[in-house]
């Protein structure tokens, strides 16, 4: 695949950059921004569309990753392109890093009980492991989801981690927090989950929760709430929690912080 260029490589983008610069200081208005995000056309067609594209989908994507957004289907097709290009970018890496790394700063400044109370709760999907590799070969979000091909891509049980959970999750664990692994996946999916998380490089966490039978008609956040609920009846202190989504992080039982990493491909309520 063809993909774009990314948007925020500030090296490889120095000289049309600057190129842009000069053009636009010789030609600029008082209502124009003097450097532009979108110097390079990601596709063959109308600039000023295409210019037009990549502002309204950077701003969509912001918006979605507010929760501004609410509820969504799908990824808009004349943003396909931008959230291709952004998935597959150093800037997706590196705001999922700093998510890391603020997560990493609070985890430091806890005080360990030392007698296994101190919890952190992990989601799954785009969370510890990444599935790009999927959604790469499925249009990005920009396609309507498809359950049964998604669980045929689970089930192959050969999702990458995240580079930079992974380093938290490690770190973690050294500094003595109870792992939880709280994932929409269902009962079914258990060993290959395990499996996949085993060849991502995960290991030790406490106990995967995964959707019941029961759970099966809740909606995630109302799921996610209830397990994270007995986790604190069960005398755990839920420090951390981190996700992809806001159903990951919101409802009743929140962690004392919450770690909202990116996600512009699906949103789940
Ligand atoms: C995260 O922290 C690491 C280690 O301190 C640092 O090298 C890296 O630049 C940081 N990344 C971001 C995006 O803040
Ligand atoms: C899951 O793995 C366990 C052993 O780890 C095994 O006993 C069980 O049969 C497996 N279940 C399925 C559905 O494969
Ligand atoms: C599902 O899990 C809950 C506890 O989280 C339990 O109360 C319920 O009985 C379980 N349902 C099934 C079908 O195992």
């Amino acid at each position: 695949m063809d993909l774009p260029a990314p948007s925020m490589a500030p090296r490889r983008f120095l000289s049309p950059l600057l190129l842009l610069l000069l053009v636009s200081l010789a030609s600029a208005s008082p209502s124009q921004p003097l450097i532009r995000l979108y110097s390079k056309p990601p596709f063959a067609g109308d600039r000023k569309v295409l210019r037009d594209d990549g502002l309204y989908c950077e701003s969509w994507r912001l918006a979605v990753e507010t929760n501004n957004a609410g509820s969504w289907a799908q990824v808009p097709p004349r943003c396909e392109q931008l959230i291709a290009a952004y998935m597959s970018s150093d800037r997706y890496a590196s705001d999922s890093a700093i998510v890391a790394n603020y997560s990493s700063e609070f985890a430091r400044a806890v005080e360990i009980a030392g007698d296994g109370s101190d919890a952190w709760v992990f989601d799954i999907d785009e969370t510890l492991l990444s599935n790009l590799p999927y959604y790469e070969a499925h249009g990005f979000g920009s396609e309507v989801f498809d359950e049964n091909s998604f669980d045929g891509w689970v089930d192959l049980a050969e999702a990458p981690a995240l580079p930079s959970s992974l380093s938290l999750y490690k770190e973690l664990q050294q500094l003595g927090f109870t792992i939880f692994l709280l994932t929409g996946r269902s009962e079914p999916q258990r060993n290959v989950t395990e499996k996949n998380l085993l060849y991502a490089g995960y290991s030790d966490w406490k106990r995967l929760i995964l959707r019941n039978a029961t759970d099966q008609g809740n909606p995630a956040t109302v799921y996610k709430s209830e397990k994270r609920s007995e986790l604190e009846s069960q005398g755990y202190t839920i420090h951390g929690s981190s996700g992809d989504q806001w159903s990951d992080l919101l409802g009743f039982a929140i962690a004392k912080r919450s770690f909202k990493l990116p996600n512009p491909m699906y949103y789940i309520s």
